[in-house]
């Protein structure tokens, strides 16, 4: 086994889609299959945990099926199994990980446990074209921005798998705040690409909507945004008569399409003119840019006019590898592979890991102020101790 031509087995479960993928050398990705739960979660406009764990178990044989026959091996070539062991649902993570190990275990194949934020932002490894194409590979020292429906955050990274966190949210993800908006606008779950979608269809003048700068801070804030949109959805339901938004109400399309406009130019202003700047004033040679909202047509397109005009490289994943996806959890796991890191098979789920911490605070996160990431900290912090708890309960 050459180290560059690692066959990796790679497991996502970490939330609502079931995807395996077969990786060679952290970059080229033999095969994958990836099973969408969408439809599964869209009547209830989110993801319901439980409902999604039961479809990671109907569903990631015959994703491993696939993956393995669209690569054309079998299990003697493999040099490793990578699973997502966090940050993500509790019990859709305990399945990849169940699965993962007993695949380990019976074919005797080191286990690497992978930070699916860290395959976000490995997916800008990966070959994009399923032909073999070569894309270019980012070049240290990059800037990286992930959006995803849980995070976002920005990291400056000097060489792989050093990572400085610039600024994260201190409300909700950009992903979230797409999703959120989504619902106000009585669009179909998931937010983010119907909105995306319906801005297409925007004519009349635009909506302006406010944009949190937050001073000179890489930090992002999305909660204020959503409220202004709130309250024009609101008032223009009110005036034509109709019902609030909770109740189901629904503005004309044409409204909706400008709307919908209005929210993701505020969205993609903020993330690229931070990301912009964060790469200018680090002096980063590429911007990376990664997680479900870069499937983003706005954004991309508003990053590669940003990179041109700064001289700065720019590695977006195509939009398959920007979603969650097993193929970027291979690449992170190449990298973790080559590093020496290796799971034991007690691996456990790691629903809140984060994947670096703010400089200067080595044992805990900088506490959000307010909003989603406010509850998540309280949450992560009271699911720490239950994991202490139960740590130091097993050791007597
Ligand atoms: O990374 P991802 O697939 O799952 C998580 O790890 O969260 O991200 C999902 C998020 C959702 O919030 C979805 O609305 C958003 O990515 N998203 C988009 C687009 N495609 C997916 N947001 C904006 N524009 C898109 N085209
Ligand atoms: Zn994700």
């Amino acid at each position: 086994m050459s180290l560059a031509e690692t066959l990796i087995l790679a497991v996502e479960s970490s939330c609502d889609e079931t995807a395996v993928a077969v990786v060679a050398g952290g970059r080229r990705v033999l095969g994958q299959a990836i099973a969408s739960q969408v439809a599964l979660h869209a009547p209830t406009g989110g993801v319901v945990p439980e409902v999604a764990a039961r479809a990671h178990l109907r569903w990631i044989v015959p994703a491993l099926d696939e993956a393995l026959a669209a690569a054309g091996i079998g299990f003697g070539r493999l040099d490793a199994v990578a699973v997502t062991a966090g940050p993500g649902l509790a019990g859709s993570l305990l399945v990849g990980i169940a699965f993962a190990k007993g695949l380990a275990w019976v074919h005797g194949l080191p286990l690497v446990g992978v930070n699916h934020l860290e395959g976000h932002l490995y997916a800008a490894w990966l070959d994009p074209g399923e032909g073999g194409e070569r894309g270019p590979q980012p070049v240290f020292p990059v800037v990286a921005l992930v959006v995803s429906g849980g995070h976002t955050f920005l990291v400056a990274m000097r060489d792989h798998l050093e990572y400085r966190l610039l600024g994260e949210t201190v409300d909700d993800a950009a992903g979230e705040a797409f999703d959120k908006a989504g619902r106000l606008l009585g669009l179909p779950y998931p937010g983010g690409p119907a909105i995306a979608l319906a801005a297409e269809a925007s004519s009349g003048p635009a909506v302006t909507l406010p944009r949190a700068w937050l001073g000179d801070s890489f930090d992002f804030s999305f909660s204020g945004l959503k409220t202004a949109l709130l309250r024009l959805v609101e008032a223009e339901l009110a005036a034509l008569a109709r019902p609030p938004a909770e109740e189901g109400g629904v503005l004309p399309d044409e409204r909706v399409a400008v709307l919908a406009a209005g929210f993701q130019a505020s969205v993609v202003d903020v993330l690229a003119a931070k990301t912009l700047r964060a790469a200018r004033e680090t002096g980063a040679r590429t911007v990376v840019l990664g997680g479900g909202v870069a499937a983003n047509e706005a954004l991309r397109a508003r990053l590669a006019t940003g990179a041109v005009e700064a001289g700065i490289g720019l590695v977006i994943p195509p939009p398959a590898l920007c979603t969650d996806n097993a193929a970027m959890i291979g690449a992170a796991g190449h990298r973790r592979f080559l590093a020496g890191e290796r799971a034991g098979l007690d691996l456990d789920a790691r629903p809140s890991w984060p994947l670096v911490r703010p400089e200067g605070a080595p044992a805990g996160r900088r506490p959000p102020r307010r909003g989603a990431a406010a509850r998540a900290y309280e949450a992560a912090r009271a699911a720490e101790a239950g994991e202490a708890a139960t740590r130091s309960a097993g050791s007597i």
